[in-house]
C-alpha cells in the first residue's frame, strides 16, 4: 500500500515511496552476512584514537594529578631536543604554552591550566568530527544510525542531518583552518632539519624528521581530498573555460583523485598523527632514541 513520506531535501511528499519489509529493533536485520564487522572494527579504531589523543592532551595539563608529570613537572614530552634537533609532536603544533611567549600570554588566566594540545586540538578534532567520511563512520559505529545498510536503527528511521545536525555544515570553515595547518606542520618538518647546540648549527635528518614528513604527506592527501574543498574548487562551476578554468579543472581533477580514496587517507592519516606523537613521547621518556640519519651536529 502506498506510504506517504516526507522528502527532507525537497520539502514535498513522495506518495509512491514504500517501507521495506525489514526486521525492526536495535540491530535487527534480515542480512545473513557479517555486517557488524566493519562498524565494530571502526568503533574500536576510533575509540582507541580518541582515548589516546585525550590521554596525551591531558598529560601536559597543569591541574589535578596531571601536574605530577609531563611539561608541568619539568620533563616535557611534546618535542625531542636531546641532540639539538627540534621534533615537535603534531598533537602540540603550533606550540602554545599558556602564560609563556607572546601567543601563550593571550590565554586567559582562568585557562592557564590547559595543555598546549587542548588549545589547538579543537581544530583537527572539529575538522575530522565534521568530515563527511567520519560522520558516516561514527554514525554507524557509535550510534548505530544505522549500523549498516538494511539494519534497523534504535532511534527510528534515518531522516538525514536536520535540526541540531545542521551544525555539521561548519565543516567548510574547519577545512580552511586545516589547509592552513598543513603549512604549520610543513614548517615543523623544516624546523626538524635545523639542529642547534651551543652556538653551532647544522642541517640534519633524523627518524623523527621522516616521521613528521610522512605525517604532512598523509594529512595533505586527506585534507586536499576533502568533499568541501572539492566543491569549493570546482563543484560550483557549470563549465571550466579559459585559463583560470583550466587551472580550476586541474585542481578539481586532482582533488577528485584524492577524494575517491578519502576514507583511506582519513584512516591512515589519523593513525600516523597519533603514531608521530607516540614516537615523540617514547623518545622524550628515553624508551626510543631518535636516530640521526643524515648530518646533524
Ligand atoms: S569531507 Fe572529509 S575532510 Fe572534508
Amino acid at each position: 500500500m502506498p506510504n506517504a513520506m516526507h522528502d527532507p531535501l525537497r520539502g514535498r511528499k513522495l506518495t509512491e515511496a514504500k517501507r521495506l519489509p525489514m526486521a525492526r529493533g536495535l540491530g535487527k536485520t534480515d542480512r545473513i552476512d557479517q555486517w557488524w564487522k566493519s562498524p565494530g572494527a571502526m568503533a574500536i579504531y576510533l575509540g582507541i584514537m580518541v582515548a589516546y589523543a585525550t590521554w596525551r592532551g591531558f598529560m601536559e595539563a597543569d591541574f589535578w594529578f596531571f601536574s605530577e608529570f609531563g611539561y608541568s613537572a619539568g620533563s616535557q614530552t611534546m618535542y625531542i631536543e636531546d641532540k639539538g634537533s627540534h621534533v615537535l609532536s603534531p598533537l602540540y603544533s603550533p606550540l602554545i604554552i599558556p602564560g609563556e611567549g607572546d601567543i601563550g600570554a593571550l590565554v586567559p588566566e582562568f585557562l592557564i591550566w590547559l595543555s598546549p594540545a587542548m588549545i589547538i586540538l579543537v581544530v583537527p578534532a572539529g575538522f575530522r568530527g565534521t568530515c563527511y567520511y567520519y560522520r558516516k563512520a561514527y554514525y554507524r559505529s557509535f550510534f548505530a544510525s544505522p549500523a549498516a545498510c538494511a539494519v534497523s536503527t534504535p532511534f527510528g528511521d534515518y531522516n538525514g542531518e536536520r535540526r541540531l545536525f545542521v551544525f555539521q555544515n561548519v565543516h567548510r570553515y574547519f577545512m580552511y583552518l586545516a589547509v592552513a595547518w598543513l603549512f604549520i606542520l610543513a614548517y615543523d618538518v623544516w624546523l626538524a632539519t635545523q639542529f642547534h647546540s651551543d652556538g653551532s648549527d647544522g642541517f640534519g635528518i633524523s627518524v623523527g624528521t621522516l616521521v613528521l614528513a610522512l605525517n604532512v604527506f598523509l594529512l595533505t592527501g586527506y585534507t586536499l581530498g576533502c568533499h568541501s574543498l572539492r566543491h569549493m574548487i570546482g563543484g560550483i562551476k557549470n563549465r571550466f573555460s579559459g585559463t583560470t578554468g583550466k587551472v580550476a579543472e586541474g585542481c578539481w581533477t586532482a582533488c577528485t583523485g584524492l577524494n575517491k580514496h578519502h576514507n583511506k587517507w582519513a584512516i591512515f592519516s589519523l593513525f600516523w598523527v597519533m603514531f608521530a606523537d607516540f614516537y615523540v613521547y617514547m623518545c622524550t621518556i628515553g624508551v626510543w632514541n631518535d636516530i640521526v640519519l643524515i648530518g646533524g651536529l
